[in-house]
């Protein structure tokens, strides 16, 4: 069978999500499986070269993955003609300028989302990528989620009748890092300076999950908080936490539908899973999970009477029907890379792109603008 190599310059990746999302479960995963099919038969290899600013430690990282190349040098990375993909999974802040870069060395551009801080800068990136004709994309994992693969196939299938309400519940709680457990997230996400905030973090995600699931956002009311306004970081140090650890957002969407997400690194888990979403319809509901999905036809529903005076008989979780996994699915961030590879090397149809990144970052930026001035805020389209 005929192979074709890919060269991608991976930079972040001895980050929490580049190493074991993107290197681990999607690059290396699909060099394991001998590459990703084409539609003409080949498959492609991707040969990734590590960039990170400690060369010691992307060499020791490559040599324990058995890749052969990394490097500290980026400059000189860009400048390989032999390497026509670059990838980001560094901070946030950095993100905007390195794609710039990467655009402008006439490469193509996959990164984790928020592509940045800021709407200006978003669309200045998407802009330069329109420009120069490079293929472009982000990250969008949550669309490749199993629990929200089935609630589209419920949708497509019209379980939900009319759908009109979309509650989601996503956190988990984030140690402070001064008593007993040491914190489970980098400090910079509680850090303004370095591009924290649960806001931009997650609103990012909401935005194409609410679009390609439930409707188009038309506006959103969001308000933040920062609930634990002190933690202590990866070296031991205390330091002030000065953005919001929690967003209580809604999102009035195209076609009627209403959503509210709650986000928050300060919440303790009682229900399925870390995010769950429930959907309702006129014919029926469904509570998604990050694998698993559970659904209540209205001819299923219980008929509970509110007594107050007496203990709850009924358990009404157990009134829920578990949607089959009827599929294997494989890992998100691999079923996405494979499409960016596709994308790439055959043109293949491809929907997430720098705009959509943009749209994201819009979301969050106008989040944070309604949480600022207490009030409801359109989300106007976005064209280049
Ligand atoms: N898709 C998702 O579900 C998801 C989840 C978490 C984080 N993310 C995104 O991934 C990105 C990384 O988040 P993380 O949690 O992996 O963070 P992390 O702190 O674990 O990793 C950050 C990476 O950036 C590198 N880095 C930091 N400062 C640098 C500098 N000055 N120069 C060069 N490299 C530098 C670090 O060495 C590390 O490799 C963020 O943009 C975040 O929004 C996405």
């Amino acid at each position: 069978m005929a192979t074709r190599r890919l060269g991608i310059i991976m930079h972040g990746v001895t980050g929490r999500m580049g190493l074991n999302q993107h290197l681990i479960r999607s690059i290396l995963a699909i060099r394991k499986e001998g590459g990703v099919a084409l539609a003409n038969g080949e498959r492609v290899i991707p040969d990734p070269i590590l960039v990170g600013r400690n060369a010691e430690k992307v060499k020791a990282l490559a040599r324990e993955h058995g890749i052969e190349r990394a490097t500290s040098d980026l400059d000189t990375a860009l400048k390989n003609p032999e390497d026509s993909v670059f990838f980001d999974a560094a901070t946030t802040l950095m993100r905007a300028d390195l794609l710039k870069r990467a655009i402008d060395a006439g490469k193509h551009v996959y990164a984790e989302k928020p592509i940045a801080n800021t709407l200006d800068k978003a669309l200045e990136v998407a802009k330069l990528a329109r420009k120069r004709g490079v293929k472009n994309g982000v990250v969008q994992d949550k669309l490749f989620l199993p629990g929200l693969r089935k609630i589209r196939m419920l949708r497509d299938a019209g379980f939900f009748g009319r759908m009109f309400a979309v509650r989601g519940e996503f956190g988990y709680w984030v140690f402070e890092g001064d008593w007993g457990q040491p914190a489970q997230r980098p400090s910079w996400n509680y850090k303004k300076a370095e591009g924290g905030g649960i806001i931009l973090d997650m609103l990012c995600h909401w935005r194409y999950v609410l679009d390609n699931l439930f409707g188009k956002v038309k506006a959103v009311s969001c308000l933040g908080a920062t609930h634990i306004p002190s933690r202590v970081d990866e070296n031991g140090k205390s330091y002030i936490a000065d953005v919001d650890d929690a967003a209580y957002a809604s999102f009035q969407l195209e076609g009627g539908v209403i959503a509210h997400i709650n986000s928050s690194w300060c919440v303790r888990v009682r229900r399925d899973d870390l995010v769950t979403f429930q959907v309702d319809g006129t014919h029926g509901s469904a509570v998604a999970g990050l694998t698993r999905c559970f659904t209540q036809a209205r001819e299923k529903m219980p008929r509970p009477i509110w007594n107050p005076d007496e203990p709850q008989t009924m358990n009404f979780f157990s009134q829920w029907d578990e949607v089959p996994d009827d599929t294997v699915y494989d890992n998100g961030f691999k079923i996405q890379w494979e499409g960016f590879i596709r994308h790439v090397c055959e043109d293949a149809p491809w929907s997430h792109d720098l705009v959509e990144a943009a749209k994201g970052v819009q979301l969050a930026q106008l989040g944070m603008k309604s949480w600022a001035e207490r009030r409801w805020i359109d989300v106007p389209d976005l064209t280049l």
